[in-house]
């Protein structure tokens, strides 16, 4: 009885700190979680769009690239020297090339000098994933 009656308090004082309406919504909920991700894409947003029917600017459209390969854009030409990397970007390669795209990729065409705070390119990938296809984002989800 006395742990109904502390748990019911919890629960009162997280509607009272705000807490319900995320815990509601769960749309909004994952938007609260990715929020720090979109913030850090503004360093990207000059050359890449993120959505599912942006073109490619100065970088490639990004749509989807987490566990796709390399250089899949069609209509975008990549440099050679990405391209020869040939792998999946899986979160853990993101990490690598974001971290230090020229270290990374020598020769890169990708004028970006890296982001340095862990946290925040796990933040920005987590971010990246969300923007997929249903489908795509599940399968990244899973790693
Ligand atoms: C100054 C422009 C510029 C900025 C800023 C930039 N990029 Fe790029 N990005 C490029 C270019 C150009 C390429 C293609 C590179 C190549 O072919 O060598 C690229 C390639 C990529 C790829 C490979 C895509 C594929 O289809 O294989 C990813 C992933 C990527 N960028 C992510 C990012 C992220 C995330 C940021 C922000 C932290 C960022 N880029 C910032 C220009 C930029």
């Amino acid at each position: 009885m006395r742990l109904t009656t502390i748990s019911l308090s919890l629960c009162a004082l997280a509607v009272l700190g705000g807490t319900l309406p995320y815990a509601q919504s769960a749309p909004e909920d994952r938007q609260a979680e990715t929020e720090p991700g979109k913030k850090l894409f503004n360093q990207c947003r000059a050359c890449h769009t993120l959505d599912r029917t942006g073109d490619s600017g100065a970088g490639p459209n990004l749509y989807g690239v987490v566990g796709r390969r390399v250089g899949k854009q069609a209509e975008f030409a990549y440099s050679s020297a990405l391209l020869e990397k040939n792998v999946k970007w899986t979160e853990e390669e993101l990490d690598n090339f974001l971290k230090s795209p020229g270290d990374y990729a020598p020769g890169t065409t990708m004028a970006y000098s890296g982001m340095k705070d862990t946290a925040n390119r796990k933040a920005l990938i987590e971010y990246l994933k969300t923007m997929a296809p249903a489908k795509q984002h599940s399968r990244a989800r899973q790693h």
